[in-house]
């Protein structure tokens, strides 16, 4: 199956909501604030901000952030549609590599939209991440 690209209204609500989820990033050492929404394949709306600490590497993105966050309200049984990532500077910002990672294992063919050098870019995670690892 392959992506199924977003409606104009599902990515101007997608990028609203992570708008939204930005404004409660806790990121006090880069002062880079970033918001994800998700949304799963029967039509809920997740969303995530970034968590530094004072032990850097614990910081979590706020993809992992959303996802974790829907995999918990579906009771593990998430599907993702989309995702979007939004950050305060306005900064071309597309998802970090252990991002990518959890993404794929949520869908195959999730559309993710993330700022680019421009305009905003939507992508599947398979051209992000191809040859996502697997244990089957
Ligand atoms: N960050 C995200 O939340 N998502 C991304 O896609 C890129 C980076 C966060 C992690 C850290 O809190 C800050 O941005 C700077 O790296």
């Amino acid at each position: 199956m392959p992506p199924i690209s977003l409606t104009a209204k599902e990515r101007a609500m997608l990028l609203g909501t992570a708008t939204q989820a930005l404004q409660r990033a806790y990121a006090p050492y880069s002062n880079f604030h970033v918001g994800a929404a998700i949304l799963t394949e029967d039509g809920h709306l997740f969303t995530g901000c970034n968590v530094e600490n004072a032990s850097y590497g614990l910081t979590i993105c706020a993809e992992r952030v959303a996802i974790f966050n829907a995999v918990q309200q579906t009771q593990g049984k998430l599907k993702l549609r989309a995702v979007a990532v939004v950050n305060r500077d306005q900064a071309p910002c597309s998802p970090c590599g252990a991002c990518r990672q959890v993404i794929a294992e949520f869908g195959e063919h999730t559309v993710v939209v993330f700022k680019g050098r421009k305009d905003y870019i939507e992508m599947s995670i398979a051209d992000l991440l191809p040859e996502s690892f697997r244990l089957s």
